[in-house]
């Protein structure tokens, strides 16, 4: 299957397959189901009844299962027209590849255990995954970076590969590079397609450097961080908090006031307990799961107040801002305010994010959207907003989800992919240094008991706060130019290894 537009590459490669008896069907975005020729269908990508039956139409009457899908949606042009604003390209392009995919999963695992079961996808960012600095339109294909990825890390007899071409290549010399690379028979996930020829992502070991460069924050700065009351962005707040600067702290969670005394100095255990207590006293049935989520509310609001007091001690001029990134409005207006009030933003640590793990097969398109949108929306929205000429720097909070694929995590590996190329993008432009920082997972925020237990067991370190916070300063120092795409992370070796969660 080949999946957008038709175009010379799609045309020619399909003609290639098909010349070697391959049965070749392209699927086009539309709106309605409908088989246009003999060999091409359309369908509306982000309808899952839609994508079901375009699927038996595939199968056909022996119902053959799908051997490969060659996904060029991220070369198509629907999104350069006018009317596209910035957040529907990267949304689409990853909705309909996920759409797909999720549909098409079993059969291509089927044809992987009799020798098919590809699927590969196209980009062209710079031929270079974006490290050279990709643009609008072709950026907003990023994110099927992850997706592909996470496709092979949870089918790992399916073969996936990412492959990046140059945009000047001509047509019939990209054609037959990509005849190559589909013929290559390595299990390289990662292909660039330059002038130059062929292009590997190698990651290069570059120990962090705690001093020598002077952080560029002061008593004078005005900071901004996405998630910054709690979780790991807080301890970065509570690091920068030490240099005395404003801090601007953002996050969903309404603005704690002081706890009431029926539950102040209590520790869980004891909080559990008091409020089953207290739901019995007012005649109520006590739900455990209610009296659950009342206690995680309770401990988080601790929390936040906390670290809010932290960095206030610590002699920060704080304020916190009770809003959800992914409202491009509210979010705008805030960074709005921030310019008028004090006529500069110096530094942006973009740190929101969610995580809301399952299987490709089990991940619902809303879920996706959510995971997706908290970083993305919010990251498009600080990209259109923030004025770079006095913007010092800019980091996204990442993950090796995004760099190496993940289990359970196709959307928050496509979100954190956008991030990266976002960054390399936004790094040549601006005057400021930008870096999206893949972490690997941090003794702290969205780890759970049950991950820090299963990293412990297979000998993975995870990052203290501290060390996390030291590294996060050392790249805020560096001058721009440096690479805007970093992992950093204990046990690096293992993780690209294995694929372990975050
Ligand atoms: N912890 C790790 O090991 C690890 C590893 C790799 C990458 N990261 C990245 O580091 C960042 C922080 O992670 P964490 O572990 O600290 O997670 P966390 O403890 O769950 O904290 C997430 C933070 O993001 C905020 N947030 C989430 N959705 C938001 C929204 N829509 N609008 C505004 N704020 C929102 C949360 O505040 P509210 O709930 O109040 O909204 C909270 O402050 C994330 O981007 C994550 O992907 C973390």
């Amino acid at each position: 299957v080949i999946l957008g537009e038709v175009h010379e590459v799609t045309a020619a490669l399909g003609a290639a397959l098909a010349s070697e008896g391959y049965r070749v069907r392209q699927v086009v975005p539309g709106e309605a189901v409908r088989q246009v020729s003999a060999d091409r269908y359309e369908a509306n990508l982000s309808a899952a009844d839609q994508l079901r039956q375009l699927h038996e139409l595939l199968a056909g009457p022996d119902g053959s299962p799908v051997g490969g899908v060659l996904n060029f949606l991220g070369l198509g042009q629907p999104f350069a027209r006018p009317g596209c604003d910035d957040e529907v390209a990267p949304w689409k392009l990853c909705e309909w590849t996920f759409n797909t995919v999720k549909e098409l999963e079993e059969d291509l695992r089927a044809s992987a255990q009799e020798g098919g079961g590809w699927f590969v996808n196209f980009t062209a960012l710079d031929g270079k995954f974006g490290l050279d600095g990709a643009e609008a339109p072709a950026l907003a294909a990023a994110g099927t970076l992850g997706i592909t990825k996470t496709l092979g890390r949870e089918n790992p007899r399916v073969r996936v590969k990412n492959i990046d071409a140059d945009r000047s290549l001509e047509p019939h010399v990209l054609v037959s590079r990509l005849i190559q690379e589909l013929i290559a028979g390595d299990d390289l996930v990662e292909v660039g397609l330059t002038r130059h020829g062929r292009w590997r992502l190698h990651l290069h070991r570059d120990p962090v450097q705690t001093a020598g460069w002077p952080l560029p924050v002061d008593a004078d700065s005005v900071v901004l961080l996405t998630g910054g009351a709690y979780g790991v962005t807080a301890a970065a707040a509570k690091g920068l908090a030490v240099h005395k600067p404003r801090l601007i702290l953002v996050g969903r969670s309404a603005s704690p006031g002081p706890e009431d005394s029926q539950t102040r100095g209590l520790d869980a255990a004891d909080l559990r307990k008091r409020l089953i207590e207290l739901a019995r006293a007012r005649g109520e049935r006590v739900v455990p799961a209610e009296i659950e989520r009342t206690m995680n509310r309770l401990l988080k609001d601790r929390e936040i107040r906390a670290n809010l007091i932290a960095c206030q001690a610590a002699g920060a001029k704080v304020e916190y801002h009770a809003l959800d990134v992914r409202n491009a409005g509210a979010f705008g207006q805030l960074l709005d305010d921030v310019y008028q009030r004090f006529g500069r933003l110096d530094g942006v640590i973009h740190g929101a994010g969610i995580i809301e793990d399952m299987r490709i097969r089990d991940k619902t398109p809303e879920s996706f959207a959510k995971v997706f949108r908290t970083k993305v929306n919010s990251a498009l929205t600080l990209a259109n907003k923030l004025r770079p000429d006095s913007l010092k720097f800019l980091v996204f909070f990442a993950s090796v989800s995004g760099r190496f694929g993940n289990t359970g995590q196709v959307d928050y590996s496509a979100a954190n992919e956008f991030l990266n190329k976002l960054a390399c993008s936004l790094n040549r432009q601006w005057p400021g240094r930008v870096v999206s920082i893949n972490w690997g997972p941090w003794d702290g925020g969205m780890i759970s008991d049950e991950l820090r237990r299963l990293y412990a067991s297979a000998g993975f370190q995870l990052i203290p706060l501290d060390e996390g916070v030291a590294a996060l300063l050392a790249e805020i120092g560096l001058p721009r130019r440096q690479s805007p795409e970093v992992v950093i992370s204990c046990s690096v070796e293992q993780m690209s290894r294995w694929g372990v969660k975050v």
